[in-house]
């Protein structure tokens, strides 16, 4: 067998696949010099759709990021009865404005999609029906009182309200009149900013959130661009109520949490260059390409524009000499999605890193705290987990061996990318899972090398 590249092989509803060491003596001239892209934004492809089919009138999406998750979004709005076409990566929505909803005939299941979930509550909250909404097993195991808590406030009512039930779907949302309301977040989080935000839609006054640490403002933007009235003054995000949305033509950036993987491979990986095209550099997003930069990362920006409000540009990195830091305090919001493969890129300088105020991320599709630590460490990496983060030292070289993705689309990447700089052969299980956020991630692996 060829000991240099990538094999997947299919086991069952399991795939396994093969990584092996990209050493010098392989490949002396050089690893990655290649330009890649990498598909849309979940985040804004989730928000695309929403947002269309609450607005007045046809919407056309470009660069929609087909995967597990936005497909989701797509068939939870198709049982509510919004007429969506799609074609690939283009995707037509036909609106029936604020209130053209039909009340779903099934449950509505949001499969592994945590954002689908969160938004669709605030929307469905102001209702004139009752919704029932369920995911798959991480799903009913990811916190909702989060979400429950500010729109009770504004009226809404929920079958979990009875202390007893679990605070996680399934659940049912019963419609009822809303009212704004002034909430301070306890966590920071768009997922429940954006929940408050949607449900303002249907509600009589203002409605106020104060925001802890900034984080991803897509609604905040689309939300304007189709005719919302949201003003943020320092923390204070202010949502002024609006007779309707009007339809909109979106074009949707490449994901820089989809890119970051690809970053960190050229980063780490020897004498190495790449360039990712069109990635979406939203400052609240890019908190991964500040701490590549304060690691000594050769990065730079070309080509850069603004896009559907967006701002957007190519990305390359160097491979580079790395230095380890503290990762802490309003960084982190802006960069949550991206901690698992910043530690594979800790785990590469040489020194002690440190990743903390991070607790969030044991609520995510694993508890990335612990899975990230534990998988990383099955390669020979010095990690250390707490409360809140981890503390790695690196740099340690990584042994390949076997791997569990725990069934979480970014760990599986995070450790594709740790294998790469692995010595031997690393098979990674259950590797399906990319399919949540990044369908196309192997096939684009494979390429690079
Ligand atoms: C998301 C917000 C983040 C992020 C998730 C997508 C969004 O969650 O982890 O993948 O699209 O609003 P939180 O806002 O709950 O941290």
């Amino acid at each position: 067998m060829d000991l240099f590249g990538l094999y997947e092989i299919a086991a069952g509803e399991r795939r396994m696949v093969i990584l092996n060491s990209f050493s010098t003596q392989s490949r002396p001239g050089g690893y990655i010099h290649k330009t890649i892209s990498v598909p849309g934004d979940k985040s804004i492809s989730h928000r695309a759709v929403m947002f269309s089919a609450l607005a007045d009138g046809t919407s056309e999406i470009n660069g929609f990021l087909a995967s597990g998750d936005c497909l989701s979004t797509i068939e939870c709005f198709r049982k509510l009865g919004i007429k969506i076409a799609r074609d690939g990566e283009y995707v037509r929505v036909e609106g029936k404005g604020l209130n053209g909803f039909i009340a779903p005939a099934d449950i509505l299941d949001v499969g592994n999609s945590g954002t689908t979930l969160r938004l669709i509550t605030g929307i469905l909250a102001g209702q004139n029906f009752n919704t029932h909404l369920t995911g798959d097993t991480s799903i009913q195991r990811r916190p909702m009182e989060r979400v429950f808590a500010p729109l009770r406030q504004m009226g809404a009512k929920f079958s979990n309200d009875l202390n007893q039930m679990p605070k996680t779907a399934p659940f049912t949302i019963f419609g009822s009149d809303l009212t704004g309301v002034a909430y301070t977040l306890p966590v920071a989080s768009a997922q429940v900013k954006s929940a408050i935000l949607l449900a303002s839609l249907y509600a009589e006054g203002k409605t106020v959130i104060v925001e802890p640490q900034p984080t991803r403002d897509h609604t905040e933007i689309m939300l304007n661009n189709f005719g919302a009235n949201i003003v943020k003054i320092g923390n204070r995000i202010i949502s002024h109520p609006v007779k309707k949305l009007t339809a909109q033509n979106i074009t949707i950036p490449s994901d820089i949490s989809s890119a970051a993987f690809f970053l960190a491979a050229g980063l780490i990986i020897p004498n190495s260059e790449l360039t990712v095209t069109n990635v979406g550099i939203n400052p609240t997003r890019t908190g991964i390409i500040d701490a590549f930069r304060a690691m000594g990362a050769r990065l730079i920006y070309s080509n850069e524009r603004i896009e559907a409000g967006e701002p957007v540009a190519d990305i390359t990195v160097c491979s580079s000499e790395l230095s380890p830091i503290t990762l802490e305090g309003d960084i982190i919001p802006r960069m949550i999605d991206e901690i698992p493969v910043f530690a594979v890129t800790a785990a590469c300088a040489k020194g002690r890193s440190v990743i903390k105020d991070a607790a969030e991320l044991k609520y995510k599709e694993s508890d990335r705290i612990s899975v990230m630590s534990k998988e990383l460490r099955k390669l020979g990496a010095s990690i250390l987990e707490t409360d809140d983060g981890m503390i790695i030292d690196g740099r340690v070289t990584l042994r390949g061996t076997t791997l569990q993705s725990h069934g979480d689309h970014r760990v599986a990447m995070s450790l594709t990318v740790a294998s790469a700089i692995a010595e031997g052969v690393s098979v990674i299980e259950d590797t399906d899972c990319v399919n949540i956020s990044f369908p196309t991630f192997f096939d684009i692996w494979k390429k690079i090398f």
